[in-house]
């Protein structure tokens, strides 16, 4: 199904790209593509994802997509202004369509490295958001809300950048679980890589 089609069942417009003007730490918008997430999670499943934070969220497909299957809490941030609206915009019309399903879906305004991260947090997505430097605070974050409220936490990375494998194999105790490579992808970085910490 095209990315379009995809959008239109669940009432959301996520398609194109946003590039920006010249910020060294911050990236594009473009969304994880509509069939890496259908790979991904026929190999991944939410055993007990208590809130799915997408770091970068964009006009928020992720959020929207793990949302609609899963029926799990999800949080997306997102730092640009247009793209925050598009996203509100995405919700209101999304939830239009899924009143029935209960799980919360916030959309916050700010950035990653701002956010503060909440006990009931334990999967985090990143596809590229930003710089390994703009990274590593978030990893930071994650880590001490993790030492002050113990918990298990995945984090699913797409795209993965050299930088970010070091940042996760060098500087934190979450290790490689799972790579899920996208069939006929001739790119070797079109993947996930699931990581896990355990309690
Ligand atoms: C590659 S897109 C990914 C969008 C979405 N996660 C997806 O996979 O469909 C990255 C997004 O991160 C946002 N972004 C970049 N730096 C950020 C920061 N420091 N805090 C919050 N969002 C940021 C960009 O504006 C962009 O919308």
């Amino acid at each position: 199904m095209g990315a379009r089609k995809y959008d239109g069942r669940l009432g959301i417009r996520t398609v194109g790209l946003r590039e920006r003007d010249g910020h060294s730490h911050y990236n594009r918008y473009e969304a994880t593509p509509y069939e890496a997430l259908d790979r991904l999670f026929q190999v991944y499943r939410f055993n007990n994802a208590e809130r799915v934070v997408d770091f970068g969220c964009g006009r928020g497909r992720v959020a929207f997509y793990i949302h609609y299957h899963f029926c799990v809490p999800v949080v997306g941030i997102e730092e640009h202004d247009k793209t925050y609206e598009e996203a509100l915009n995405n919700k209101a019309s999304y939830r239009h369509r899924t009143r029935h399903i209960k799980a919360p879906i916030r959309l916050k305004y700010g950035l990653a490295e701002h956010y503060e991260v909440k006990p009931i947090d334990n999967c985090f997505y990143f596809f590229n958001p930003f710089s390994s430097k703009v990274f590593k605070k978030v990893v930071h974050n994650i880590l001490q809300s993790i030492e002050r409220d113990s918990r298990s936490a995945d984090m699913i990375l797409y795209y993965p950048t050299k930088e970010y494998k070091r940042v996760l194999k060098y500087k934190t105790p979450f290790r490689l679980l799972n790579k899920v490579r996208l069939k006929g992808a001739s790119d070797p970085h079109e993947k996930f890589l699931i990581y896990r910490l355990s309690k």
